[in-house]
């Protein structure tokens, strides 16, 4: 009997299967955050084929936290309307969609923002350029930021807002002890770090209202030194509870990019499902629905997780680029592995160009 065709729920929201699609920037936007059609047809073809349920690529929530070009925006009720219509889209093929709002911090690319902000103002290898420390009012700014964007998402008509805690954007950054170096409130110590995360939260719940899906993508261990330890990512794991949150999905933190959370490679049933570890620690400290991500890519893996408990979602990232109708072939029965080799070239190089599956085609056995 096959759990991942057994129907789930979220919070309020009911689900026909336990198959997600995990955000994914999708690069199909103009220049003030607009998506562009062809992200519509995306969506439809990804109902079409049977996912449970779509998270949207990241969405900044304020001007400040623009990651990168054609990123998505959620910044200002005039946006709402292009947004309905992806959500409309996804409802006419029959699908569910939730949006992830995100603020990048001093992960913004110089191509986007003027300047980087951040808890602290650290430096390191892996940043374009420093960041500028954020005052408290900033502070209070963003957080009023991430409740307005999650309004918005409940008026454009999605299904349920979740919040990027991972991969190193403001929400890792304000929980890791290697970025944020605070002495005031909202920093020292798990608690002080974690305050950020817990007053997003807050003003998210205030504004949808107790019943709205509320996710969190949480980013549970840092992959550099003096990051955030497994411990520490567990102890905020324990806590998603008491900020109201519905589901949480486990993925890495700062330094959580390309090579940690995205990894290449993956070819055996070892080498995927790579953060089963932490979903099953994760599951002694939540009674949250846990949704996992990294590295799926057979039926047979993503059967054995769920029958013994330590996921209740499998989340698809890049199996989904490469064939958006996956889900649909595994139900039926055509296919019981993702054609997705994990080389990584699927990110849009170029301007216009959007996410799309560029690996040789005689790799792809369909
Ligand atoms: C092109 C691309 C864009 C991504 N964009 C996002 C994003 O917007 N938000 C996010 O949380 N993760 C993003 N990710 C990470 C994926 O959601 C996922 O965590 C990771 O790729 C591992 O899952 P997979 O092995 O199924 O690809 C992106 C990954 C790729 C390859």
């Amino acid at each position: 009997m096959s759990m991942l065709f057994k129907p789930g729920k979220i919070g309020t929201l009911e689900l026909p299967n336990r198959l997600v699609r995990s955000a994914t920037a999708e690069r199909m936007a103009d220049a003030d955050g607009r998506p562009l059609p062809k992200l519509k047809a995306l969506y439809q073809e990804l109902a079409r084929g049977g996912v449970g349920l779509i998270i949207s690529g990241h969405m900044y929530v304020h001007p400040s936290g623009k990651c990168h070009p054609e990123m998505m925006g959620i910044y200002s009720d005039e946006l709402i309307p292009g947004l309905a219509e992806l959500a409309e889209a996804v409802h006419g093929a029959g699908g569910r969609i939730a949006v992830q709002i995100n603020h990048g911090g001093m992960q913004c690319s110089p191509e986007t923002v003027k300047e980087t902000i951040a808890p602290s103002a650290i430096d390191a290898d892996f940043l374009k350029h420093p960041p500028r420390e954020m005052p408290p009012a900033e502070i209070e700014l963003l957080i009023d930021a991430f409740a307005q964007a999650a309004r918005r998402v409940k008026e454009a008509g999605f299904d349920g807002v979740q919040i990027h805690g991972a991969h190193g954007y403001l929400i890792s950054q304000f929980l890791s002890p290697f970025v944020n170096k605070r002495s005031d409130k909202w920093g020292r110590g798990l608690v002080g770090r974690m305050r950020f995360l817990r007053a997003v939260c807050r003003a998210v719940r205030a504004e949808v209202g107790p019943d709205y899906p509320m996710l969190i993508k949480l980013g549970v261990k840092d992959a550099v030194d003096g990051g955030m330890t497994l411990e520490e990512g567990m102890g905020v794991m324990t806590a998603l509870e008491s900020m109201r949150l519905d589901a949480v999905e486990i993925s890495a933190g700062i330094g959580g990019g390309r090579s940690s959370s995205i990894r290449k490679g993956i070819r055996s049933a070892a080498d995927e499902a790579y953060f089963r570890p932490w979903a099953q620690k994760a599951r002694k400290r939540t009674r949250l629905p846990i949704i996992l991500v990294g590295g799926f890519r057979s039926q047979r893996v993503m059967e054995d997780v769920l029958s013994y408990g330590d996921a209740d979602f499998i989340s698809l990232c890049r199996p989904l680029i490469c064939e958006p109708d996956l889900p649909n072939r595994m139900r039926t029965g055509l296919q019981e592995r993702s054609s997705c080799i994990s080389a990584n070239l699927c990110w849009a190089e170029q301007e216009g160009e959007g996410i799309a599956c560029k690996c040789p085609l005689e790799k792809l056995d369909r």
